[in-house]
């Protein structure tokens, strides 16, 4: 984290975790949230916690937002939550493209970038998720892999691009307590910011996610495209997610 205009940010993935009481009780843990420094701090709760997310984070230094969105603005999409929907629920942020909803959804590439600009039309800044799998990091296709991802995205310019947020996460580091190496993720983060450079934004944030937690999260921060994490297991501990913002 060494650029000046890419200020540190860090987002909570809950995924399909919590409970009602549970996340009342995490959500009031980060509601006292002083941020010592310029580090912005976020979470992703579940849809049907999003209303009582506003409630107890409106006025708090963490911002909100959700794990999906329709790529659709509205209409006959069952069991699909559209972005003027989030909108509602004041979400700053929204995930598109995890790796849990490319493969257990089968979502492509077109479709993530095609509900990033959804988000984008209702003011919603998408968090872009990129990674190879575990054969594909094994081939040595990281790049080739995160490129083709980024691909329809890039595609739309740099007028599109300068708005969103990028996360990389190898999903061979998800959820596995294997997070990449400091030096291991840099790598494929410096060409991510070489592919956003050509596309005219360079100054586009790229988090890092998969099993960052607080013992790990100062070497990883300490890389120089490194711009903050995206964090899934930790960020349900309030006192550990809390640790990594203070890092
Ligand atoms: P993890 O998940 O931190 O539990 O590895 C990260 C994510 O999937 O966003």
């Amino acid at each position: 984290m060494t650029s000046t205009t890419r200020s540190p940010l860090i987002i909570g993935n809950w995924k399909m975790n919590a409970s009602l009481g549970g996340s009342m009780v995490l959500l009031q843990a980060l509601a006292h949230y002083k941020s010592s420094k310029a580090c912005e701090l976020a979470v992703c709760v579940p849809f049907p916690y999003l209303a009582q997310t506003q409630e107890v984070l409106a006025g708090s230094l963490v911002s909100w937002g959700a794990q999906d969105v329709s790529d659709q603005p509205q209409g006959a999409y069952t069991g699909e939550v559209s972005a003027a929907m989030l909108q509602d629920f004041a979400c700053k942020w929204v995930l598109v493209g995890h790796s849990e909803r490319r493969q257990r959804h089968a979502e492509s590439d077109q479709l993530v970038a095609d509900k990033a600009v959804r988000a984008l039309a209702c003011g919603i800044t998408p968090v872009f998720c990129v990674g190879e799998s575990d054969a594909e990091h094994e081939a040595g296709e990281a790049h080739d892999v995160v490129l083709r991802q980024l691909r329809p995205l890039l595609d739309l310019g740099a007028d599109v691009v300068k708005q969103v947020v990028v996360a990389y996460e190898p999903v061979w580091a998800i959820g596995t307590g294997k997070s990449a190496t400091p030096e291991q993720a840099q790598a494929v983060h410096a060409f991510i910011r070489e592919c956003l450079k050509q596309s005219g934004a360079a100054e586009v944030r790229v988090l890092y996610g998969g099993s960052v937690n607080a013992a790990n999260a100062k070497s990883l921060f300490a890389m120089p495209d490194i711009d903050g994490a995206l964090v899934g297991g930790a960020a349900l501990k309030a006192e550990e997610f809390l640790a990594i913002a203070a890092i």
